[in-house]
């Protein structure tokens, strides 16, 4: 480490306990119900939560902060059984007309059959960035970390610690990158079936609702977006320790970079960077710069 951001950092420990609010999420604390009524249920004093989906409606929650940057993670249980035209979506996006979005959705299946992992990144308005994954384990059969790293430099996708997809800060190849909008964290369950299960072939089957995906351990550490009649400035939240910190700075090391292409080699279904059909006049400029990530 060089000497002055070694010295940088030394001022700057004291400085983040200093600002610890919270420790580990509290979903009573840190989350809203908004829609669905008593579908969504916030159980065991906010340690737990479960969303559902029937016949008449969905259900869905969204975070009481603003995020600017951040790592977050939540550990998820999705549908079971046969969860096919229901989609899980897990998300932090911005509010108004161009609006930034780092999308996890997960899209049902048949008993047996596998779930998709979709995933977009929109900035500034723009999305059309699709990757799709099938997962290396059942994603209804235990909980599984899914976080979010987002920092200057970079947007990380991760799966249990494994990062399966990276959106580089291209601003310098006039790529828009979200830094300037603070996002919520978002988080659904609803039908889907004209779309969502092999291009909308299998519907949801009614007789197996109501459908449930479960949530627990959230934590986010990250900047909470205060704006205030002095403005709007950017409080750290998070735990004590460096390693709270430490997305601040993440980025793709040798080894994560060699666990993304595993991922994207043997699990990977769809990549738009891939889809020359799509984009006749030209892949986007992201494409180039980053055809192994
Ligand atoms: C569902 O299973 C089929 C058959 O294995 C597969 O082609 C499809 O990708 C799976 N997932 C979705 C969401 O359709």
């Amino acid at each position: 480490m060089p000497f002055s951001s070694c010295t940088v950092l030394m001022f700057l420990l004291p400085l983040f306990s200093a600002l610890v609010v919270t420790s580990a999420g509290n979903f009573l604390q840190d989350f809203e119900i908004t829609w669905g009524n008593d579908r969504a249920k916030i159980l065991n004093g906010g340690q737990f939560l479960t969303l559902s989906l029937d016949k008449t409606s969905g259900s869905g929650f969204r975070s009481k902060n603003e995020y600017m940057f951040g790592r977050i993670d939540m550990q998820i249980k999705l549908v079971g059984g046969n969860s096919a035209g229901t989609v899980t979506t897990y998300y932090l996006s911005s509010q108004g007309p161009n609006h930034d979005e780092i999308d996890f959705e997960f899209l049902g299946n048949l008993s047996g059959d596998p779930y998709v992992l979709h995933t977009n990144v929109f900035s500034q308005g723009k999305g059309n960035r699709e990757q799709q994954f099938y997962l290396w384990f059942d994603p209804t059969k235990a909980f599984h970390t899914y976080s979010i790293v987002w920092n200057p430099q970079i947007i990380m996708f991760l799966v249990d610690n494994i990062p399966i997809r990276t959106f580089a800060n291209l601003e310098s190849a006039g790529v828009p990158f979200p830094n300037s909008q603070p996002m919520r964290i978002y988080s659904s369950l609803w039908n889907a079936d004209d779309w969502a299960t092999r291009g909308g072939l299998v519907k949801t089957d009614w007789t197996k609702a109501p459908f449930t995906a479960s949530y627990r351990n959230f934590d986010a550490n990250g900047c909470v977006w205060t704006s205030g009649s002095s403005g709007s400035s950017c409080v750290s939240k998070s735990t004590n320790s460096v390693q709270a910190n430490a997305w601040q700075v993440q980025a793709l090391d040798a080894a994560s970079g060699r666990r993304l292409r595993w991922v994207q080699q043997k699990y990977m279904i769809y990549n738009y960077c891939s889809d020359l059909k799509r984009f006749p006049e030209g892949l986007p400029p992201e494409c180039k710069r980053s055809r192994l990530l």
